[in-house]
């Protein structure tokens, strides 16, 4: 048996069956035995040859008076032994009248573009390289297996149906791969899918897994003999880049349980088969699933069993291209056939060709071109360059080996995921194909609740004490104290100071809120800009105006002097005033510019290695030109700021405690301007990002200043209940006509000096 493993050798079959008369015919023969350079080791397809040519030579309607024999030659899958062995071929004593194989295309190549100095039409069984197609550089060759490229629309098809949309793709660099990456990358081009990276190496792919690793590549398109992919695989172990959110994309075509073999890399089987993980292999469907009967009598599947068993004793791994072998060598003997009876119109015979016959060789070129039977490996027919297109099982790695998953039709042509007929299952340890990209899944970050009941209990409780100040306003309002305070502009003290505090709960709001309610948030949002501007106004406007009133009368030195509009009913006006130029500004803003919700990102975590990314979100409430919009706010509230600061100071020398505010309005100013130039920066640099820290900033700057403002202006009076005894109104005037007061007419609560 090992007479064919290394060398020349010749041989002699089926010698009984035929008479001793048949001349024999010599076809030069290639496959790739020693492949310990590397390379696609085809010498399992050998026993399937040799069938064939048991099976031609047996047969009675071929060939009459001629044996074909098979001279093999091992070509190594290499460019140099290729052509030693053709040298060989041709300068022996016989002459070869065609030639088979190799197996490898790094082999092929060579042979093919010399074969034709020589008249010599070839037929090979596994070269895939796309190049062979190219009828103008290669005329005399023939191939029963499609070139690789065919790979690379069952592989395009598959990443559409898994959606993977970000690819990388790895190559050794040989020319089979570099010519079919090309070809993938233009579909991959066509087919919207980006490439992060096409990366080839010769010996050491260490820097490639390294690109790989830093890019996050997750689909990687593996185009490699089986070595190559051991290494690739090894190096991907050492360098940790390997898990459930990878997926390789693998030729179908390395010999069985390739990754079990560790002579050519440091890793263990179990580290290499950690690497590969469920990996997607594609390979063409080469032995045929027909049960109907080849042009030998028997089925494709009678012929793998014979084959099987031939195979046997040979020292090759069994080799799924084996029914191509098969065919190929009938491809030869029918194209002999017919040229034989061809020839034999011109009285010549097949022993009449010579290397330099070109008729002769013509002759075989158009009678293998219109070959046409059905092999172990199906229909045989060639296409005009000399391919066949076949289907491609698509495989997947599960528990210890190659599960077929499904098949892909490539007869069409195209992409088209419904080429796809999946009949097994794929094995995902996730339950799904990993994403190709890491995804981004949105989580709304929510104000925690202890939080939010915190705030909003302290507004309750604030807004519980401007109702109890609002309460004793108006009991007490005829009380000379209060009535001097002017209990009807308190009362838009506190209705202020609520409307603040309504706007701490709608701050937080966003707790009860998710991205579904987007509208509601987007109105919340405006209305509470609303209430705080409006609320603002009314609280500070109203001590200001209090304030004013008092200033115009003690600045008033000459009491003559008619002192204008002071009554209530004319600040209440100034105050609408201040009060219309909010709602004026506020509505010009909403019109133009509105406040809308955003869904912003707090910050994007590191995806590496991860399918899912959680991407926290919060809504906000922004516009196009909010800074704009809220320095304008700024600007007038700060205006009245300073006014209301001026006045307390023009008013610091007025002794009627009931009357002058403007102590404690100056504390209220202060305690706003610090608040307010604390928050504001921090708001938008520090605790922007930060929902809790913005929360918590915000309604506890509104919280202090409101209560603060109420306490200061309602406190003094508070105090002024429980320490004054009753006093009748009529006293209180009476002893303050008597400290040379005089009551100004139309401000009933002022007295004036
Ligand atoms: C295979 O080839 C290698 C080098 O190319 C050589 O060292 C080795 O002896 C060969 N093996 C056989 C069995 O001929
Ligand atoms: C296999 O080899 C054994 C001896 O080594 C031989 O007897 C047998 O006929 C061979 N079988 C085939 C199918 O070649
Ligand atoms: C081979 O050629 C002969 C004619 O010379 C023909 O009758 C026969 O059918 C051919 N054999 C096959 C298998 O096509
Ligand atoms: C063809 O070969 C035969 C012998 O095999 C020979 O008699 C004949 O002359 C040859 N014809 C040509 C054209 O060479």
């Amino acid at each position: 048996m090992d007479n064919i493993v290394f060398g020349i050798f010749v041989v002699l079959l089926a010698l009984a069956m035929k008479s001793s008369a048949n001349v024999p015919l010599y076809i030069g023969g290639f496959i790739d035995l020693n492949t310990t350079n590397g390379g696609w080791n085809s010498g399992g397809v050998y026993p399937a040859i040799e069938l064939a040519l048991q099976h031609i030579n047996q047969d009675q309607s071929l060939l009459q008076g001629i044996k074909l024999e098979l001279v093999i030659k091992d070509s190594r899958c290499s460019d140099a032994y290729a052509i030693k062995t053709l040298v060989e071929h041709i300068t022996a004593d016989h002459t070869v009248v065609m030639l088979i194989g190799p197996g490898c295309s790094i082999a092929a190549e060579p042979i093919a573009i010399a074969g034709k100095f020589w008249n010599l039409v070839q037929v090979a069984y596994a070269a895939g390289t796309p190049r062979l197609s190219d009828k103008t550089l290669f005329p005399l060759f023939y191939r029963v297996n499609a070139p690789e490229t065919v790979a690379n629309l069952a592989i395009v098809a598959m990443l559409k149906k898994f959606k993977w949309s970000r690819v990388a793709i790895v190559k050794e660099d040989v020319a089979v791969f570099n010519d079919v990456s090309e070809g993938l990358q233009l579909l991959l081009r066509r087919e919207n899918i980006s490439l992060i990276g096409a990366n080839s190496f010769i010996t050491n792919p260490d820097n490639v897994i390294t690109d790989l690793k830093q890019k996050d590549a997750r689909i990687i398109i593996v185009l490699t003999y089986e070595g190559k992919c051991r290494k690739l695989m090894c190096s991907a172990f050492r360098h940790g880049f390997y898990g459930k959110h990878i997926v390789w994309l693998l030729r179908g075509w390395y010999v069985e349980d390739w990754s079990k073999v560790v002579t050519d890399v440091t890793c263990s089987p179990q580290e290499v088969q950690s690497a590969h993980g469920n990996y997607i292999a594609f390979e063409e469907v080469i032995l045929s699933t027909s049960t109907e009967k080849t042009i030998n009598g028997l089925t494709p599947d009678q012929l793998n069993k014979l084959y099987l068993r031939q195979a046997r004793n040979i020292s090759y791994p069994i080799n799924s291209y084996a029914a191509y072998g098969y065919d190929a060598m009938w491809v030869v003997a029918l194209a002999l056939n017919r040229t034989n009876t061809l020839l034999k119109e011109s009285g010549l015979t097949l022993h009449n060709f010579t290397y330099d016959n070109k008729y002769i060789a013509s002759i075989i070129n158009e009678s293998t071109a219109k070959t046409r039977f059905f092999g172990m490996s199906g229909e045989v027919a060639f296409l005009d360059n000399g391919d066949r297109i076949s289907s491609m099982w698509i495989e997947q790695f599960q528990d210890d080996g190659e599960i077929r998953v499904g098949v892909f039709d490539a007869t069409h042509g195209d992409t088209g995921v419904d080429r796809i007929n999946v009949t097994g299952s794929f094995y995902w340890p996730e339950g799904s194909p990993p994403p190709s990209e890491p995804v981004t899944i949105t989580e709304i970050v929510l104000i925690e609740m202890p939080l939010f009941v915190t705030m909003a209990t302290i507004a309750c409780a604030g807004i519980f004490l401007s109702t109890l100040f609002l309460i004793l306003n108006i009991k007490n309002r005829q009380r000379t104290f209060i009535r001097m305070s002017s209990p009807y502009l308190n009362n838009f003290i506190i209705a202020g100071s609520i409307m603040c505090y309504t706007c701490v709960i709608l701050f937080g709001v966003d707790v009860f809120l998710d991205e579904s309610d987007h509208v509601i948030h987007s109105a919340i949002c405006s209305f509470r800009l609303w209430l705080l501007s409006c609320g603002y106004t009314l609280a500070f406007g109203t001590m200001f105006i209090k304030t004013w009133r008092v200033y115009k009368i003690f600045t008033n030195h000459k009491l003559d002097k008619q002192l204008g509009r002071l009554h209530d009913r004319h600040l209440v006006c100034m105050l609408a005033l201040m009060l219309s130029v909010d709602l004026l500004f506020l509505s010009v803003w909403q019109a133009v510019d509105g406040l809308k919700t955003e869904i912003r990102n707090v910050q994007t975590e590191n995806g590496r290695n991860k399918i899912t990314i959680l991407m926290p979100v919060f809504l906000a409430c922004t516009c196009t030109h909010k800074l704009i919009w809220l320095g304008c706010l700024y600007t007038y509230k700060g205006l009245l700021m300073i006014f209301g600061l001026f006045l307390a100071w023009e008013t610091r020398n007025v002794s009627y405690p009931a009357l002058n505010d403007s102590r404690y309005i100056g504390l209220s100013v202060y305690n706003v301007v610090i608040w307010v130039s604390i928050s504001v920066p921090l708001g938008y640099t520090v605790v922007y990002d930060s929902v809790n820290a913005h929360f918590a900033l915000v309604s506890s700057a509104i919280n202090i200043c409101t209560t603060s403002t109420l306490l200061l202006v309602f406190g003094p009076k508070l105090r002024s209940f429980s320490i004054s005894p009753e006093h009748h109104p009529e006293s209180t005037r009476a002893s303050a006509k008597s400290n040379v007061v005089k009551q100004h007419p139309e401000c009933p609560g002022c007295k004036c000096e």
